[in-house]
């Protein structure tokens, strides 16, 4: 770990993400005595505003997104007193060197620049930087999703920066990597032997992986309309915690050996092609309908035009690797869904061989025998629930009985609190670990897999299907996991 940086440039600053998250995270960090005392936060956005009118902005975020219980109104003045903001459209090199001479003498403690800006701001934001003199050997640069589209347009993405700053220096940002439930999985596969010698094609049957929204556009429409829930939540969230639950273990926790580990994996992932992408996978777009006892409208009253944008995607892939060889892993994420719930599910194979009798017809099993099944639940509650086999207490027999072992994460770590993802991720930004962040080959082999279904897509002319808003996507969806004799797990 470097030296902590004493100034943080943010870009974006008066936007939704640093209203939600951000600010409320670096509260959370100066709360917790985490943030140096000489500490400068620049904020920066298109918005010409002084000071004082952006700390007013800064404050009122503040009280609306933290919980009621945590808001200190002499916290929030000490972080203002840390903000100055300096107004920048890119391109514009005179408010570029403003900006600069607000912090051009902070450069030797540091400073990491944020943007949390649209990414076609990223490259002339970056070169704006480097124009004024501010890209010194103590600068690092973290990123917003989405880079890129596509391969290509991530390429280009990667190249502008990467001619400003090195490898080391950039930190791509996957929120989902700075939630504890997903760090938790690594704590899972390897702070414990009982489940490492059974996580192979030997033992397990099938692994699922839902994100569950029950959101819908939420305003977002000029940014999500032609990018879709492919784009939007599988190219990143979902193949992190994918890469995280098939990779190798690494041999340390360090930023090179566990994204060495998890890029293999991106790259074992089997491409599709118009075949499989008509096979293995299904696109879907909500219409009006209920969710949680709330009538809501569909995508494209949302939008005001017709789309053939998914709201709503499940796939059955393949990571072709010794240890998962013939193991479908079933993604499926979605807006509108009936409850905001993320999980992954590792169905294991059935018993090798039943002392108990057999199974009779459609699966009714006389000794009720089940293959065990693992569940880890990262969102809304955090718990790890294993199935097992257990008798029936009584004297007719063996009967069995699936029942669970059941941790409740919450429960056991009761009264800590439950952390923004962006807290550590700022953290980690600030003292120059890139552990939880993306590298560049993780990102590119992650749009090599999505380019492919997308190109599948085109060639097979895979449409949307219509689900109803409440409902876990279209029947497509679940005949895609029926067919293998499987289902969701609900
Ligand atoms: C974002 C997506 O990256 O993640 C959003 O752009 C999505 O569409 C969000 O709603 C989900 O994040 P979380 O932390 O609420 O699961």
């Amino acid at each position: 770990m470097t030296e902590q940086s004493a100034t943080l440039i943010l870009f974006g600053a008066t936007g939704d993400l640093a209203h939600r998250m951000l600010f409320p995270s670096l509260y959370n960090l100066l709360g917790d005595g985490l943030l140096p005392d000489d500490f400068l936060i620049v904020a920066s956005g298109r918005t010409a505003l002084d000071d004082a009118g952006f700390c007013k902005d800064v404050d009122a975020a503040l009280r609306k997104f933290l919980p009621a219980d945590r808001y200190d109104a002499d916290l929030a003045e000490k972080l203002c007193g840390m903000v100055i903001y300096s107004p920048v459209e890119a391109g514009n090199a005179d408010q570029f060197r403003a900006l600069a001479e607000r912090v051009s003498d902070r450069m030797d403690k540091g400073i990491s620049v944020y943007l949390s800006t649209p990414p076609a701001l990223f490259a002339p934001t970056a070169q704006g930087l480097a124009d004024a003199g501010l890209i010194g050997p103590k600068t690092r640069i973290a990123m917003e999703k989405p880079i890129g589209k596509d391969l290509a347009s991530s390429k280009q993405v990667n190249d502008a920066i990467g001619a400003l700053f090195d490898e080391e220096s950039i930190f791509r940002v996957d929120h989902y990597l700075g939630k504890e439930t997903v760090q938790n999985l690594l704590a899972l596969r390897f702070g414990n032997m009982l489940f490492e010698p059974l996580w192979n094609a030997g033992a397990i049957d099938h692994v699922q992986i839902t994100v569950g929204e029950t959101v819908g556009l939420e305003g977002r429409v000029s940014y999500y309309d032609g990018v879709g829930a492919l784009r939007d939540m599988v190219q990143n969230h979902m193949l992190q915690i994918l890469s995280i639950i098939a990779m190798e273990p690494p041999a340390r926790f360090d930023s090179t050996a566990v994204r060495d580990e998890k890029v293999k994996v991106l790259r074992s992932l089997r491409p599709m092609d118009g075949d499989s992408a008509k096979t293995q996978s299904v696109r879907g777009q909500y219409t009006p309908g209920a969710v949680a006892g709330q009538i809501v409208t569909g995508y494209v009253d949302e939008l005001g035009k017709p789309s053939d944008t998914e709201t709503f995607v499940a796939l059955k892939a393949y990571i072709d690797n010794w240890r998962w060889t013939g193991v479908p892993f079933y993604l499926r994420t979605g807006k509108r869904m009936p409850a905001r719930q993320s999980e992954i599910m590792i169905q294991f194979k059935p018993v090798a061989h039943s002392i108990f009798g057999k199974r009779g017809p459609n699966g009714v099993g006389r000794t009720g025998l089940e293959p065990n099944t693992l569940i880890i639940r990262l969102q809304p509650e955090e718990n790890i629930r294993l199935l097992i086999m257990a008798k029936e207490p009584g004297l007719d027999g063996v009967k069995l009985r699936e029942v669970g072992l059941d941790v409740s994460l919450d429960h056991e770590f009761g009264g800590q609190r439950r952390r923004i993802a962006y807290e550590r991720l700022l953290l980690d930004l600030l003292e120059g670990d890139p552990t939880l962040f993306v590298r560049r080959d993780e990102v590119e082999a992650q749009w090599i897999w999505i380019d492919s279904i997308i190109d599948g897509w085109k060639e097979a002319g895979v449409k949307v299907a219509s689900y109803a808003s409440g409902n876990w996507g279209p029947s497509s969806a679940i005949a895609l996991i029926e067919r293998d004799g499987a289902s969701w797990h609900d």
